[in-house]
């Protein structure tokens, strides 16, 4: 199965490479088709921070305000125990980090290469791999943050803007949504669900996770939210403690926070009952899982889009006759390539999968 997410996450970088540089019309189609789990969330409700755990990773620029300008698409690869963990961007190919600072900090610059040093935003994603033996196969996507008002430097449009970039993501019927809301804010005042709500009313394809449960007020509780009965969701609300910012200045690492994470949910007598189903390890699996049920159900679906692809430029190839101008055919051959490769990959890997079947 680990097979087949890293396939679908490769062929999702090549829809967008050749959606830059080509125009076949089957290509928007070929993209809306594959899965992936998008954030949403207010500004500061733990994104970056959810994020980053369910990641194992410290490299998302982070911060109070409007951080996150541009969307992120992240594409996480298993490789085998004991490989060195690396970092690479779809505009930077062949340059790996292994510093994730160093990530951090290209994030950073990059967006500030499309929007210029201001809190404007613009909807043209960042994709980023990382491949590392410690995290699970996922694609994630970190969204600006929904906010109320515009503040200085920002055009009065950008509560209408950001809630728009967001929607185009999260109302394609294949991505996951992950709604964070903080624990410690009226449910009833949570952006996430509320535009979660309007894409996907039935809650199929949305998890809650519920942050800063920590920062709650003593004698409050988040029980009746983790289970249920506040808002109900097709799957069950996942709690989890990030680090503070006081853990953040203090350098406080992954594995401690999510060990204390651990502790926290098994220790607090609320929560013991729950501790098997709470935090960002939870999370990630739950999400690995859900993942590749999308996946199995969709791929008679993209082996018939990619096979009328093939066939289209087939077509269009033909009827340009040969010889063809340089830039017209060779734009057509190498698209037409790369389909007939992923054909080709499909027809090795998949054969005799069916959905539904367990066999991969
Ligand atoms: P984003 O704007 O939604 O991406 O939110 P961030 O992940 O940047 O978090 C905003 C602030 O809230 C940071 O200072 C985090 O340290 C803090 N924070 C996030 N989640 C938690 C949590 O579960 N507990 C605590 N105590 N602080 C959190
Ligand atoms: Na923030
Ligand atoms: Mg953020």
């Amino acid at each position: 199965m680990d097979n087949l997410i890293s396939l679908v996450n490769k062929i999702q970088r090549a829809c967008t490479a050749l959606g830059d540089h080509g125009e076949a019309s089957a290509l928007p189609t070929l993209w809306d088709s594959l899965p992936a789990i998008a954030v949403v969330g207010g500004q500061s409700s733990g994104k970056s921070s959810v994020l980053e755990s369910v990641v194992g990773k410290d490299f998302l620029p982070r911060g109070s305000g409007i951080v996150t300008r541009r969307p992120l698409v992240l594409q996480l690869h298993k490789i085998e125990e004991g490989g060195r963990e690396y970092a690479e961007f779809l505009h930077l190919p062949r340059k790996r980090f292994t510093d994730f600072a160093a990530v951090r900090k290209e994030i950073q610059d990059e967006t500030d290469r499309e929007t210029g040093r201001t809190k404007q935003i613009s909807s043209v994603p960042i994709h980023l791999s990382i491949y590392s033996p410690n995290v699970v196969n996922l694609t994630l996507i970190d969204l600006p943050g929904l906010t109320k008002v515009a503040v200085e430097g920002q055009p009065d449009s950008i509560v209408q803007d950001i809630e728009n970039m967001v929607r185009s993501y999260i109302e394609k019927p294949n991505c996951i949504i992950l709604a964070i809301t903080p624990a410690n804010q009226d449910l009833a005042t949570s952006d996430a669900i509320k535009i979660s709500r309007e894409v996907d009313p039935t809650g199929e394809r949305t998890f809650g996770v519920l942050t800063k449960i920590d920062l709650m007020d003593k004698g409050t509780d988040a029980v009746d939210m983790l289970e249920g009965r506040a808002y109900r969701l097709k799957y069950p609300w996942v709690g989890v403690v990030n680090r503070s910012q006081a853990d953040i200045n203090k350098n406080v690492d992954m594995i401690a926070a999510r060990r204390r994470e651990r502790e926290y949910f098994s220790s607090t007598p609320e929560y013991k009952h729950l501790a098997h189903r709470m935090g960002s390890e939870h999370l990630a699996k739950m999400l690995s899982k859900q993942l590749e049920a999308v996946i199995k159900s969709k791929i008679p679906g993209i082996q018939s889009l990619i096979s009328k692809t093939i066939a289209e430029l087939e077509a269009e190839l033909s009827r340009l006759g040969k010889p063809i101008a340089a830039d017209e055919g060779g734009k057509l051959y190498s698209i037409m390539e790369i389909c007939r490769s992923f054909d080709q990959i499909f027809k090795e890997h998949l054969d005799g999968v069916r959905p539904g079947g367990d066999k991969i």
